[in-house]
């Protein structure tokens, strides 16, 4: 026990170690234990210890004692009711943050009072502000929390975008870079994009190009949008590209959203309906000719074959014999018959594609037309140097067709695969049910000859296209296939390369059941 003026100025002291200690830097536990430790000490008590409010209860929380009180006995003992009890409240401004209690074997002394007194108002403090500072880090963690959620929300929809995207700032660094830019031939991963120049990562490109596509938008302010291709990932495939600016409050152009879309499918299926709005204005042009010309070449017909009859009756004592074209008279008519017949076939052919004459249509198996054009072509010397696989599906539905102008098609595009491989080569016939549940029935032929550029491919079923040497092909194979196929209720399909071949599909309507 100290006495009570010798020691004061060493409580003091012990006071002013103890302010030290508890600006340290550890755990408020390790410090709180050690500050008890020192006090203790200092003041020669049997027990000092702190309790807590922990929401209404008091609890001991540092420091030897019983481990709870009822906040009666503490009070008592505050009141100094309790011999060789001290206890003082520690309060910090208004609010009761616990209390301080010591026990001692004999009286307490004055300055040891004060001492708990300050000890209690220096722990106060402590407590307050180390838990003040606890819940300001737990705050600042739930608002980490919620950014990072939020940014992780942010790249996945924008990963989920089935569109590639990234966003540059104003030194051209990337700071956003999505999935679908990480995928595909060209694809470059996202913590390889992010922070590096868009010309580091777009290397190919020219450098002056790029730098002034991003700057129109920066200097201008307005979105661009232009169309390009690329064979980048394999086959030609065309893309839609948008630079579009993001600006800060002040109106200022900070960064720029590029997005690339990939519109091939699009623009293939417009250019598919243009391409049958085409046919039919041709086939509706064509039907008019026919029309047009049957009679007059009916009449033609009719006239050179009674001139031959006449010039077989009349041999030649006919009057033409003075002018000397009767010799060849014969000769003539032979001629313009066999030309009249060239012109019927090609009208006949016309009109297969502009309306496809009404043959009987009956409930048949794709399978079935395959293995009968190739029964027919089996002996055509075209086709004696070819190897031709057929993979026949099994289990096909059946199709509401006219077998012979199916086997029509079949014939017109083997004859042309054979023409496109003049020496060897492959073909693939290959039938199967369209995938996912589409109501069609499919037949492949492939070929490994000289294939088309996308050019020639948008004219083929045009009557008449051909690049065969004249006299080879009237170009009307494919219109006539077309026709045929169209008015089944199908359509038939192509794709091709340059020097690696052709695939033509043609999917018909599957038969109701
Ligand atoms: N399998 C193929 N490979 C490469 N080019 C082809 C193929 N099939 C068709 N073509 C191209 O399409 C053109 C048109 O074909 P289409 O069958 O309509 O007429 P054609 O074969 O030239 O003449 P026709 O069939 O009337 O005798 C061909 O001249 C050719 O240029
Ligand atoms: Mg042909």
């Amino acid at each position: 026990m100290l006495s009570e003026d010798s020691d004061s100025s060493i409580l003091v002291g012990a006071l002013a170690d103890i302010a030290v200690c508890l600006s340290d830097a550890r755990p408020t536990e390790l410090v709180a234990q050690d500050v008890l430790e020192r006090a203790h000490l200092s003041i020669g008590a049997s027990e000092l210890a702190v309790w807590l409010d922990g929401g209404g209860e008091l609890v001991r929380t540092w420091g030897a004692g019983p481990e709870e009180a009822s906040v009666d006995e503490l009070r008592a003992a505050m009141a100094g009711a309790a011999p060789g009890i001290v206890a003082r409240e520690m309060s910090f401004g208004p609010r009761r943050v616990g209390i301080l209690l010591a026990r001692f074997g004999g009286d307490v002394v004055e300055p040891v009072e004060r001492f708990l007194e300050a000890l209690a108002a220096l722990l106060a403090a402590f407590v307050a502000n180390s838990e003040r500072s606890r819940r300001l880090e737990g705050d600042l963690q739930i608002r980490m929390r919620e950014v990072q959620e939020q940014k992780r929300f942010t790249e996945t929809v924008l990963d989920l975008l089935p569109l590639g995207l990234y966003v540059i700032d104003r030194d051209y660094r990337i700071t956003v870079w999505n999935r679908k830019r990480e995928t595909g031939m060209q694809g470059v991963s996202r913590d390889e994009a992010i922070g590096r120049t868009i010309f580091e990562i777009l290397h190919r490109q020219p450098e002056d190009v790029v730098r002034r596509e991003f700057d129109e938008v920066f200097a201008t302010g307005k979105t661009q949008q232009f169309q390009t291709e690329s064979s980048a990932s394999g086959a030609l495939r065309t893309y839609r590209l948008s630079k579009i600016p993001i600006r800060d409050q002040a109106g200022v152009v900070t960064h720029i959203i590029t997005i690339g879309e990939d519109i091939t499918d699009w623009v293939e299926a417009r250019e598919a309906v243009a391409q049958n709005e085409k046919l039919a204005a041709i086939g509706r042009l064509a039907a008019g000719i026919m029309h047009e010309i049957n009679n007059p070449l009916a009449t033609i017909a009719a006239c050179a074959e009674s001139m031959a009859l006449e010039t077989r009756v009349d041999g030649s004592t006919s009057q033409g014999a003075q002018d000397g074209a009767a010799d060849g008279g014969p000769e003539y008519l032979k001629i313009i018959e066999s030309e009249v017949q060239r012109c019927k076939r090609i009208i006949d052919g016309l009109l297969d594609f502009s309306r496809p004459r009404a043959q009987e249509r009956q409930s048949l198996q794709v399978n079935t037309v395959v293995e009968r054009a190739l029964f027919l072509l089996k002996h055509h010397a075209r086709f004696k140097q070819l190897t031709v696989q057929a993979e026949l599906g099994t289990e096909l539905a059946t199709v509401h067709a006219s077998s012979e102008q199916l086997i029509q098609v079949m014939i017109a595009l083997l004859m042309n695969a054979a023409d496109a491989m003049p020496q060897y080569g492959r073909v693939l016939i290959r039938t199967r049910a369209a995938p996912r549940g589409a109501k069609h029935v499919v037949i492949e032929v492939q070929d490994e000859g000289s294939g088309m550029t996308r050019n020639e491919m948008s004219r083929i079923f045009e009557p008449f296209y051909t690049t065969k040497e004249p006299g080879r092909g009237t170009g009307l194979g494919l219109a006539i296939c077309h026709g045929i196929v169209a008015d089944h209720g199908g359509r038939i399909e192509v794709s091709s390369e340059p020097g690696k071949g052709t695939r033509f599909t043609i999917l018909l309507p599957m038969e109701e059941a």
